[in-house]
C-alpha cells in the first residue's frame, strides 16, 4: 500500500544514469506480471542513446521527459504471440499483459528511489520505426527513468461512488 500511495508520475530527472543491474530488475519485476494464458506476449526495448530519445521525444508530441531522462523503457505488446492461440482477442489480450507488466515495473522502480512516468500519447509508427519493432509489434507505454528532480503530490481521487457500482 504504501508503494501505491507513494508513486507518482515524474517527469523531471537528475542527471546521473540508471546502472545495467538496476534496469535487469526492473524487467525481472515487469515480468512477475500476470499474462493471458501466460504467453508473455510482451517486448522492452531498453533506450539510453541520446539520438534515439531526441526521436521518441518527437514521436511523444515534445514531451520533454521523453528527452532528459537518461533511462527509457519502450514496453510492446507482441499482438503476434498472442493472436496465434487467442485470435482477435490475442490483441487485446496482449496489450493487457504489457499493460499489467509496466505497473509492476512502476512500483518496483518506485521502491528503488527511481522517478518514473507512463507516456502513452505518441505516434505509433514514429516509435515503430526508431525502434525497428516487428510488424506485429505494438509499442505500448515508453516509460521515461531516472533518479527524481521533483516530488509532485498526489492528483485527487475520484469519489468511489463514481467508479464502483454494487451488484448484491
Ligand atoms: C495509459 C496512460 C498514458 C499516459 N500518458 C502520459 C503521457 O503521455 N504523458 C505524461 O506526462 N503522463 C502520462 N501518463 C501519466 C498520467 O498523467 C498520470 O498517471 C496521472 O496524471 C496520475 O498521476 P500519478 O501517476 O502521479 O498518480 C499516462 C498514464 C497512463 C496510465
Amino acid at each position: 500500500m504504501e508503494a501505491l500511495a507513494g508513486r507518482r508520475s515524474i517527469r523531471s530527472y537528475k542527471e546521473e544514469p540508471v546502472s545495467k543491474d538496476i534496469v535487469l530488475d526492473l524487467i525481472k519485476a515487469a515480468e512477475t506480471a500476470p499474462s493471458a494464458g501466460n504467453l508473455r506476449a510482451r517486448k522492452y526495448v531498453i533506450v539510453t542513446n541520446t539520438q534515439i530519445r531526441k526521436t521518441l521525444a518527437v514521436a511523444a508530441y515534445g514531451q520533454s521527459q521523453v528527452e532528459t531522462a537518461p533511462l527509457l523503457v519502450v514496453i510492446c505488446a507482441d499482438v503476434l504471440r498472442s493472436s496465434r492461440r487467442y485470435g482477435d482477442r490475442g490483441s487485446l489480450y496482449s496489450i493487457q499483459d504489457a499493460a499489467a507488466a509496466t505497473m509492476c515495473l512502476l512500483l518496483v522502480a518506485y521502491d528503488l528511489g527511481l522517478g518514473a512516468c507512463w507516456n502513452g500519447a505518441f505516434d505509433d509508427q514514429i516509435v515503430k520505426d526508431a525502434l525497428n519493432l516487428a510488424k506485429d509489434v505494438l509499442p505500448v507505454a515508453i516509460l521515461s527513468i531516472g533518479w527524481p528532480a521533483e516530488s509532485p503530490r498526489a492528483p485527487p481521487a475520484r469519489d468511489q461512488d463514481e467508479v464502483v457500482s454494487w451488484i448484491e
